[in-house]
Order: structure tokens, then sequence, then C-alpha cells
């Protein structure tokens, strides 16, 4: 595919739009992405030519769609680098995903007084899951504190390493601050105690290279809708030996071997996770939309034009009075461009009206990270995040808008 800086818009046709009259700019990608032509293609596609239930009949078009599924769940393995002993689930998105890990892992591995570890930067679906599951049985669910800059410290991380800690979940990428994590480090450490990680790449997926064999985490999730696929997909990666002892999640159609009422036998990984019909023509989508996120990320040249309008936009707001950047590490390799800031007098949900009736679309508030957003400001914040097909042209009006918010808010 011909991916470069110049014809990449043109792949998607939302951004071509207007809103309100005026030139629109999508602001919110750690939200969702837009969708590139070859997927919009496919899904249609799908549901024009190949529509059927997959893994149930034996005729031809439950075949096609069975195989575009199977397809799906190829792309993601790849580009993920998924090893033989690990496995590819797909669900419905990361909240699903962690809803059924931390069901079924807590169930068979976590009992009355011991704890599961989560940093305080989770989005919620990466912290109400396990707490839930802890109530269940009486264990503890412990943040790792989170430095003023943003940053995990390692020594503080460790030191709660002991033998009650049956889990850590982690962020590759928190949804607010941008900053990667140090998830290799963290899960040597944790490793050497035998805790297993699980890794949040909701963001990260979208922002790094992605390779679950060089994280050397236990469990990866993401969301495809965040990279390039339609809503209503989202995965877990597992180690197949972990995944193999944990019970099913959800039961029904497709999930088992054997049903009586005496007892059910459950089918084999990945299908033991995956009851009833999912969204098969959305999950198809993966390969489309993984072709277009490889061909992102082996584009240097598309990479260094986005960090440098990152460096660009960082720069030009720490020059305006009473903003404040939360989380901003000493070195900006650690940030992708995501950055959620603050404005003294003026109320993020205010300037992101405004904003948006200038066409320009951001996120304003808690972000689904409450605790970690209320640590740098109580009214929440506003958060800009880029993907390849943002320009410069894009963040110098947003800047020229937001000095005409600030003056209206002022
Ligand atoms: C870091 C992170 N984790 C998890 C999620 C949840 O993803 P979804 O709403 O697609 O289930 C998000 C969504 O914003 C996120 O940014």
């Amino acid at each position: 595919m011909d991916v470069n800086g110049h014809n990449i818009r043109k792949e998607f046709p939302v951004l071509g739009r207007e809103v309100y009259g005026k030139r629109f700019v999508y602001f919110d990608n750690a939200a969702t992405s837009q969708k590139p032509t070859g997927v919009l293609e496919l899904h249609d596609r799908i549901y024009r030519e190949s529509n059927a239930n997959i893994h149930r009949a034996v005729h031809r078009l439950s075949a096609e769609a069975t195989d575009l599924y199977e397809k799906g769940r190829s792309a993601v393995a790849e580009f993920i680098n998924a090893q033989p002993d690990g496995c590819v689930i797909i669900t419905s998105g990361a909240t699903a995903s962690f809803n059924l890990l931390a069901h079924s892992f807590v169930q068979r591995f976590v009992g009355n007084g011991d704890k599961i570890l989560v940093s305080e930067a989770e989005h919620h679906s990466n912290l109400v899951p396990w707490q839930l599951a802890c109530e269940r049985v009486g264990a503890e669910l412990v943040a790792i504190p989170i430095e003023e800059s943003g940053e995990i410290s390692l020594d503080k991380f460790e030191s709660l390493l002991d033998s009650r800690v049956k889990l850590v979940s982690v962020a590759q990428v928190s949804n607010v601050l941008g900053i990667v994590n140090p998830i290799k480090e963290m899960v040597a450490l944790a490793h050497a105690k035998g805790i297993p990680v699980a890794v949040d790449g909701a963001q990260g997926v979208v922002h790094s290279d992605c390779d679950v064999a060089e994280l050397g985490c236990d469990f990866y999730i993401f969301s495809g809708h965040k990279i390039y696929a339609p809503a209503g997909t989202g995965i877990l990666y597992g180690k197949r030996a972990l995944l193999e002892e944990m019970p099913p999640f959800f039961g029904g159609g497709d999930m088992v071997g054997t049903v009586t009422f005496e007892k059910t036998t459950y089918a084999p990984l990945p299908l033991k996770f995956e009851a009833g019909t999912p969204n098969f023509p959305a999950a198809a989508c993966y390969a489309p939309a993984l072709e277009f996120a490889d061909a992102v990320r082996k584009n240097a040249a598309l990479r260094a034009e986005e960090r440098c309008i990152m460096m660009f936009l960082v720069e030009r707001l720490l020059k305006i009075d009473g903003l404040h950047i939360a989380g901003l590490p000493k070195d900006m390799e650690k940030k992708v461009p995501v950055i959620s800031f603050s404005v003294e007098g003026a109320h993020p949900e205010d300037m992101a009206l405004i904003l948006d009736k200038m066409g320009i679309a951001v996120r304003s508030g808690l972000m689904c990270a409450e605790p970690l957003v209320r640590k740098y400001s109580e009214n929440g914040l506003l958060r800009i995040s880029l993907l390849p097909y943002n320009t410069m042209d894009e963040a110098e009006y947003f800047l020229e808008c937001l000095d005409r918010t600030l003056k209206m808010l002022g």
C-alpha cells in the first residue's frame, strides 16, 4: 500500500467534510480513529456479498464469512507478533476484554487477601472490572503511583510486588498523558517474582511498534476501532497456559464441546471465550485496518512528521499563560501525540464547545480516567490526540482557534 503524508488523507473520506460550514479538524483520535477506504469497502462488501453466520453452517456464504473472520484474527496475530504459546481472542472491545480477563482470571487465580496491581493512570476499563472481581473474592486492588511527570517509578513499582500480588495490569500508554510506560522492565520485575502481567494496549498499539514477544507480557488487550477497524472489535491476546486454566466468561453458542443438562464441556481456545455471534463483518476488517496501520508504522517519514507536529504543539501550548500540560516526561521520546491540558480560568467543556463551533473535535472532561485526571485538575482536562493523517496546517489552525477561544472566555 502506498502511504505517504500527501495521499494519506484521501484514504479517509470523513476528513473531507465540513462542520458548521468550517473545515473539519479531527483531534479526538484517542477516542476512536477514522476509517480508511479499505475498511469501509470490505465492511460494505461483506454485507452485500458474504453475509452469513460464521463457524456454524456448511453453506458457501458461511464458509466465506468464516474465512474473512479468521483472516482478521490472523492479521492481528501478525501485527502484534503473537507467539505459538499465545492465543488471539476476538472480543467486542478493550472493555469487553478486560471484563473477560478480570472475571475469569480472578475466579481461577485470585483469592481472599490477594492483590491485583494497576497504575493510577488507568482507563476505567482497566480499573472497574478489577474492582468488581476483587470484591467478589475479597481481594485488594492496589494502585501503582504516578509521578508528577506522569511516569511510573520502577523502584516504587518493585516495592509493591509482594507475595500476595497475583497480577499486574497496566497501560502501555495512558489515554490522558500519552506517556509510554516501561512495560518491558515492569514485566521483567514482575516475572522475577512469578507474577503475570496484562497490558492495556488500547493506545499503545496505535503509537508503538507493538510486539508482544518483545514486551514479554502474559496478556495484551486493545480495541480495533482505535486502530482503523470498525467499532465493536477488541482483542484479548493471552498465554495459552493461563487461558486454558481460566473458566469461560460468557456461555452460549460456539463456545461449547458437548452440552447436556448434567454437564457442558467447552470448545478449545480461542472459541471457549467467543460465545455467541460476534461482530464478524467488523472483525474481518482487522485485515485492511492493520495492513494500513502496518504501512504507517513502517513509514519513518510519516512518523517523523507526526512527532514534529506534536513537538510544535507542546512548545506552543507551553507558551500560553496559565496553561498546564498533564504529564510531561523529560525525555519526550516517551510521549506519543496525546496531549491533555488545563487552562486557569477556562473550563475544558467550554473550550471544547467553542472549538467544536470552529470545526475542531477535541475531548474534554475526565476521559474515563477519573482518579488520574483529578490529580491534575478538578474540572477535567482538554485532550488533543493525533494520528498520521493530521497535518501541521491543522495544528496551526487549532492554536489560532484556541487563542480566540481563550480570549472569549477570558
Ligand atoms: C487506554 C484505554 N484503555 C481502554 C479503553 C477502552 O476501550 P473501549 O471503549 O474501546 O472498550 C480506552 C478507550 O478510550 C483506552 O484509551
